[in-house]
């Protein structure tokens, strides 16, 4: 189904069968330039029983789509970032009434500017998610108060060869989501920004390990 209602453009895909995994929903979140359609293979391959929601950012760059403005690489427009992460945060609630999905299990996966929304959520609404697949993310804000993350699972998911992030960046994630008390990981793959296999493998391992 495609659907501009609800304030996002996006698509919900509703679980195919009774089996394993099938109460999980996937939020995805694609990367600067990218939209809804991108990431569905991704999160087919993530969790073939699960509902995927997934949505375009609605800035754009250039005529990219985005998930919030940025000064420049690396560089967020904190204002803009607070905005858009409860207008997504409003829109998972919304979708959960309307497509039935339960809160209590949903996951977002986010890549590269999507995870950035997704790492952003769980430190400012964190009752819109379960848990989250984050590749390539960064510290998305500083904030001297941290949620209770205590039941959330955290896999990040970084390049040890990313121009954009480097390690003590990715470390830093880790370190803030720890001090949140969540249950967060670091796995290193041997890549640059972009997504490998591996990242694939190590997903799949989380995801049957923690749901
Ligand atoms: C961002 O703007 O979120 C990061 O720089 C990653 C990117 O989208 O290039």
């Amino acid at each position: 189904m495609k659907n501009t209602e609800l304030g996002f453009i996006h698509r919900f895909i509703p679980a195919s069968s009774k089996a394993k995994q099938t109460d999980l929903t996937i939020l995805l979140l694609h990367g600067t330039g990218g939209n809804e359609e991108d990431l569905i293979p991704l999160g087919k391959e993530l969790a073939s029983n699960a509902s995927i929601l997934s949505v375009r950012g609605k800035v754009l760059e250039n005529g990219m789509p985005r998930f919030f403005r940025r000064i420049k690489e690396g560089v967020f427009d904190l204002e803009d970032l607070n905005l858009r992460t409860n207008e997504l945060a409003d829109f998972i609630l919304n979708s959960s009434s309307i497509y039935e999905f339960d809160l209590e299990r949903i996951i977002a996966v986010g890549f590269s500017n999507g995870a950035n929304i997704g790492a952003s959520l769980l430190l400012r609404r964190p009752e819109v998610l379960t848990g989250a697949i984050l590749f390539r993310a960064m510290v998305p804000f500083i904030s001297k108060v941290l949620p209770d993350l205590s039941k959330k699972h955290i896999l990040l998911s970084e390049g040890l060869h990313d121009p954009i992030i480097s390690r003590g960046e990715a470390e830093n994630l880790l370190r803030l989501f720890t001090k949140a008390r969540s249950e967060a990981t670091l796995e290193w793959q041997d890549s640059g920004h972009n997504l490998v296999q591996q990242d694939i493998v190590a997903s799949r391992r989380w995801l049957e390990r923690n749901f």
